[in-house]
């Protein structure tokens, strides 16, 4: 069977590519080695925690209604009860790509991919045979897996990756998380809220490298008045698994005097790293970069003609929306059209309690790169909706330029901020200012008016502080 392209892998960035490519006309094949289609984002990754990390905030907040004038008892965990919500979630969606697949007319093969050469690719399945298939271009999307810590080996079941961490069939009593990223704020948010005691162990001396510093430092005591405890600027180099509980040495990061702590099941997330193994690239010449990502040029091609690659896999942030982005782009490419992405105007979102959602620059970064700019600021305090929800911690931060008022950063705080950061992003996409947004109408009473407001002190001053 010969293809206009083949997609290795089938997260975001693969199915997502392998359905436009189908959309504008060409003939597609998708070889996952997982036993159903979506990657790591609808199998172990985005779908199952945000199942997770909902119901359990639900089970939390039943528990605080007395505020809203509402009695109920002490709300009882059904914790296989809340992992069935989740697998059934994950099920519907890896459901609904295989859907979306026969819909496209695309071929769907199970099996490991390999790149024999430029134009054909190798399918083994799991009793072992092999099938050829021919194609005029290929795109590796095999995205990435949990980076592995010095010392410490995973069983998933007690010292576990995210992947574990999804799947624990008890609440553990105490918890480690070795990195304060993303993954670690998340997953340790669920079982928190389940009742685990978690203590984040990070390297580095703040939460969440790469966001805002503001926003980091203001969520960290938000995260601390939680029940959360912090151990910046610490490592763990390893924990014994000899006894009944765990045992992880820590240490400061710039050397000191070991300490021990004890847990019931240590989370390891400290990063991501691309997955490019049993792929074959070395025999077909492709080139990685320095930390071994694929090399991709302006067009998502390797050095490689006819071999491209988008995702996890190459530069970049490692987000589900990204990859999407980059399959719609490449998909566009090959069709002969001329696909984009705004790296610019790619939103973060943390699904923790409050959330935090950010877009464009930090303040950090404007100062780096020697930018005059201007700050806007509103707390939710001041907001007339968050005040009838209880929803009042946290802020808007956005940042503009100072001489042109252009709409550089926005940052969010706050509950829904995952929802509301999707304006910025619109207006940042048509490269419009602070003033824009502080005169598009903003329906009363809503979270978002704090977006007008924090663009309104950016531009002149805020009507209601
Ligand atoms: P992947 O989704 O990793 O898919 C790659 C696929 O390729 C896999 O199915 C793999 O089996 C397959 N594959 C690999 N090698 C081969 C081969 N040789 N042959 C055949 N198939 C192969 N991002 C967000 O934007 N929002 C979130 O809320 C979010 N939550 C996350 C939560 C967790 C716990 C984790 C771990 C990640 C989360 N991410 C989130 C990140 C997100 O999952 C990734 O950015 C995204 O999945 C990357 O998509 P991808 O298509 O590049 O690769
Ligand atoms: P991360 O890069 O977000 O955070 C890793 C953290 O571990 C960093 O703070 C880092 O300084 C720290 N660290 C590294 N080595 C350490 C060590 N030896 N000891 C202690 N701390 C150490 O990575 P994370 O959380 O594993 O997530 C991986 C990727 O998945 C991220 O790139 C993220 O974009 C993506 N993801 C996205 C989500 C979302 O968009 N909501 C949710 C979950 C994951």
């Amino acid at each position: 069977m010969s293809y206009d392209l083949i997609v290795i892998g089938s997260g975001p960035g693969g199915y997502v590519c392998a359905i436009k490519a189908a959309q504008l006309g060409l003939k597609v094949a998708v070889v996952e080695k997982r036993a159903t289609y979506g990657g790591t984002c609808l199998n172990i990754g985005c779908i199952p925690s945000k199942a997770l990390l909902h119901a359990s905030e639900m089970f939390e907040e039943v528990g605080h209604l007395d505020a809203l004038g509402i009695k109920v008892a002490k709300p009882k965990l059904d914790l296989p009860g809340m992992l069935a919500h989740k697998d059934a979630t994950v099920k519907s969606n890896v459901d609904g790509v295989a859907y979306l697949f026969k819909k496209n007319k695309i071929d769907g093969h199970i099996g490991t991919g390999s790149i024999a050469a430029p134009g054909k690719v190798v399918v083994t399945k799991e009793d072992g045979s092999t099938a050829t298939l021919e194609t005029k271009a290929i795109v590796i999307a095999t995205g990435s897996d949990s980076a592995p810590l010095p010392g410490v080996e995973i069983d998933e079941k007690r010292i576990v990756t995210s992947t574990g961490a999804l799947t624990l069939d008890k609440v553990p009593s105490k918890l480690i998380v070795v990195g304060a990223g993303v993954i670690g704020l998340e997953l340790g948010s669920v079982w928190r809220r389940l009742g685990a005691e978690v203590t984040v162990v990070e390297f580095l001396d703040r939460i969440l490298p790469g966001m805002d510093g503001e926003v980091a430092k203001q969520f960290q005591r938000m995260l601390e008045k939680q029940g959360f405890a912090f151990k910046l600027g610490t490592k763990v180099t390893a924990v014994d698994t000899s006894g009944k509980t765990l045992k992880a040495t820590i240490e400061l990061a710039k050397g000191g005097a070991a300490e021990t702590i004890e847990a019931d099941v240590v989370l390891v997330a400290i990063g991501r790293r691309p997955f490019t193994e049993g792929l074959g690239l070395e025999a077909a010449g492709v080139e990685l970069d320095e930390r071994k990502r694929v090399k991709v040029d302006g067009h998502y091609q390797t050095n490689v003609p006819g071999i491209y690659a988008i995702g996890d896999v190459i530069a970049g942030p490692m987000l589900a929306h990204k990859a999407e982005d980059e399959g719609v782009a490449v998909a566009e490419i090959l069709a002969g059209q001329a696909g984009h992405v705004n790296y610019d105007a790619i939103p973060g979102v943390v699904y923790t309690s409050p959330e935090v959602a950010t877009v464009g620059k930090t303040e950090e970064e404007l100062k780096a790169a020697g930018i005059a700019y201007k700050v806007g600021k509103f707390p939710f305090s001041a907001n007339g909706r968050a005040r009838a929800m209880l929803a009042t911690d946290g802020f808007v931060k956005i940042l503009s330029d100072a001489n042109t008022d252009r709409l550089l950063g926005a940052h969010i705080v706050g509950k829904g901020a995952g929802e509301m950061i999707h304006e910025a992003v619109v207006l940042m996409e048509f490269a419009g200012s602070a003033e824009d947004l502080a005169r598009s109408t903003h329906a009363h009473p809503t979270m978002s008016e704090s977006i007008k407001e924090a663009a309104l002190a950016a531009w002149f001053k805020p009507i209601h502080m």
